[in-house]
């Protein structure tokens, strides 16, 4: 197993690329079968999801359109802490079908909040695609529709998952080496 250092932390490999791109093929698929007909907007939530969806969209055969958002954060502003606000969606998404890509769902509090906002945004349904997955540490009732990965709640690293924000750049992905 490859290990690599990142800032002050040491990584091994945890999954090829190989393994990754063969999960995103099964992904496409599933999707090719459910979405032919929707006319779909997907949306890549920036800055993670960048690598999983050039890849995931490059096997995709149905008609479809790409715009990529950011999550703004505000703390303090609810009882509940920290509000993700979604900025850069500027398409008119009403009565549409919109996907999101994320590149992990850890709780789960990130992807509730904006397949809320976008709903409240007028779209029809919103389908929640994500590269990975921690069942073990998502505390909200949710299934995301299109899972590459399910994994154990460790912390990771490449294929677009960055540590203080390196190491976005490696092709297989990594795990924290405790
Ligand atoms: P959630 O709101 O807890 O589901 O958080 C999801 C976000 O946390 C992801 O979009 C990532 O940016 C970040 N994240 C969660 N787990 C990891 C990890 O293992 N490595 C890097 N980033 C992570
Ligand atoms: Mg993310």
């Amino acid at each position: 197993m490859a290990r690599v250092k990142v800032l002050d932390k040491e990584f091994e490999t945890s999954i090829p690329e190989a393994s990754i791109l063969k999960s995103i093929e099964q992904v496409a698929d599933k999707m090719n079968k459910d979405l032919a007909d929707k006319d779909p907007l997907m949306v890549c939530v920036l800055n993670g999801a960048f690598m999983f969806a050039a890849d995931l969209m490059k096997n995709l055969s149905f008609p479809c359109q790409i715009s990529f958002v950011k999550v703004a954060s505000y703390s303090g502003t609810s009882s509940t802490g920290t509000i993700k606000h979604l900025i850069g969606l500027n398409e008119d998404i009403a009565g549409r079908t919109v996907v999101l890509i994320e590149d992990i769902v850890d709780t789960g509090i990130t992807i509730m909040g904006l397949k809320a906002q976008v709903l409240g945004m007028g779209a029809k349904e919103v389908k929640i695609a994500t590269m990975l997955f921690k069942p073990e540490s998502c505390t909200k009732e949710l299934v995301p529709d299109y899972v590459g990965m399910s994994i154990p709640n460790d912390f990771i690293i490449g294929y677009g998952l960055d540590y203080d924000g390196y190491a976005r750049n490696l092709r297989d992905i990594y795990t924290l080496v405790k």
